[in-house]
C-alpha cells in the first residue's frame, strides 16, 4: 500500500487536530507539519521586534525576512517538534498567552498568509505529510487525497485545553487559566480566526466530543486505507 501523498487535518482550536495529526504521522512515518505554529511564530516575532500587529505591510516584511524552521530533534521535554525563529528555540514561548492573543489578527493578514502558504506547500513537496490547520484542505493542500474536519463543541474545546495546561503545570492548576476564561478565550479566537477556517467541501468531518484520540484515529484509518 503506498498510501495518500498528503493528508489534511483541519479544525478549530481544541479540537484535537494536533494530536491526533501528531499521532497519525507517526503512525504512518509521515512528516508532521502543524501549520498554526508558523503563525505563531511570526506573532513571536512581530511581539519580540515590536511590530505592530494589525500593520499588514509591515507583517508581510516581517515574515519575509524570517527563518522559520519546524523540526524534531529528540527532546525530552513534551514537545511534538522544535521551532525555530532566526535561530532561536521559540517551542514553548509560542504558546505563551500574549502569542495565544495576538495570533488571530496576526494570521488575518492576506500578506502573511501568502508568504506561508508558499512555504507550506514547498514543505509538502518534499515527502509524504500530514498537516494541520485551519485552510490545509481547501487552500493550502486542494489536492489532498483525504482531507479530514475536526469538530468539537466549544464547552469541550475549553475543557480539553485546560486539561493540557494543567498538565505543562505538573498537575498545578494553580497558575492556569479556568475553564470559564479559557472558553471567552476560545469563543473571542473562534470569531477572529472565522475567516482564515476554510473547511473543504470534500473534508470528512467528525465530531469529537464523545471520541478519544484512538477513537478518532480508527475513524480516520479505513479512509487512509481507502485513499491507494
Ligand atoms: O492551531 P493554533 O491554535 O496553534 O493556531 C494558531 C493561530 O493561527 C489561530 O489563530 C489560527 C491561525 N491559523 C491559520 O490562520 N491558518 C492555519 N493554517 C493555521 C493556523
Amino acid at each position: 500500500m503506498s498510501g495518500p501523498q498528503c493528508i489534511a487535518i483541519d479544525g478549530p482550536a481544541g479540537s484535537g487536530k494536533s494530536t491526533v495529526g501528531e499521532q497519525l504521522a507517526r503512525q504512518l512515518g509521515y512528516l508532521y507539519v502543524d501549520t498554526g505554529a508558523m503563525y505563531r511564530a511570526v506573532a513571536w516575532l512581530a511581539l519580540h521586534e515590536d511590530v505592530d500587529i494589525n500593520d499588514g505591510p509591515a507583517l508581510g516584511e516581517l515574515v519575509q525576512r524570517a527563518d522559520i524552521v519546524i523540526n524534531h530533534p529528540h527532546v525530552e521535554d513534551g514537545r511534538q517538534y522544535t521551532v525555530l525563529v532566526n535561530g532561536r528555540d521559540v517551542t514553548w514561548d509560542i504558546r505563551e498567552a500574549d502569542v495565544t492573543r495576538s495570533v488571530s489578527a496576526v494570521s488575518s493578514h492576506p500578506e502573511v498568509r501568502k508568504v506561508l502558504i508558499a512555504q507550506q506547500q514547498e514543505m509538502a513537496r518534499q515527502g509524504k505529510v500530514v498537516m494541520v490547520g485551519r485552510d490545509i484542505g481547501a487552500v493550502v493542500l486542494p489536492d489532498a487525497e483525504l482531507k479530514i474536519y475536526l469538530t468539537a463543541s466549544l464547552a469541550e474545546r475549553a475543557r480539553r485545553r485546560h486539561a493540557e495546561l494543567v498538565e505543562r503545570a505538573g498537575g498545578n492548576e494553580k497558575n492556569v487559566s479556568s475553564v470559564e476564561e479559557l472558553t471567552s478565550d476560545i469563543e473571542r479566537r473562534d470569531a477572529i480566526d472565522h475567516d482564515n477556517m476554510q473547511p473543504a467541501i470534500d473534508a470528512i468531518v467528525i465530531e469529537t466530543d464523545y471520541l478519544t484520540v484512538p477513537q478518532v484515529l480508527s475513524t480516520i484509518a479505513p479512509y487512509v486505507e481507502d485513499t491507494v
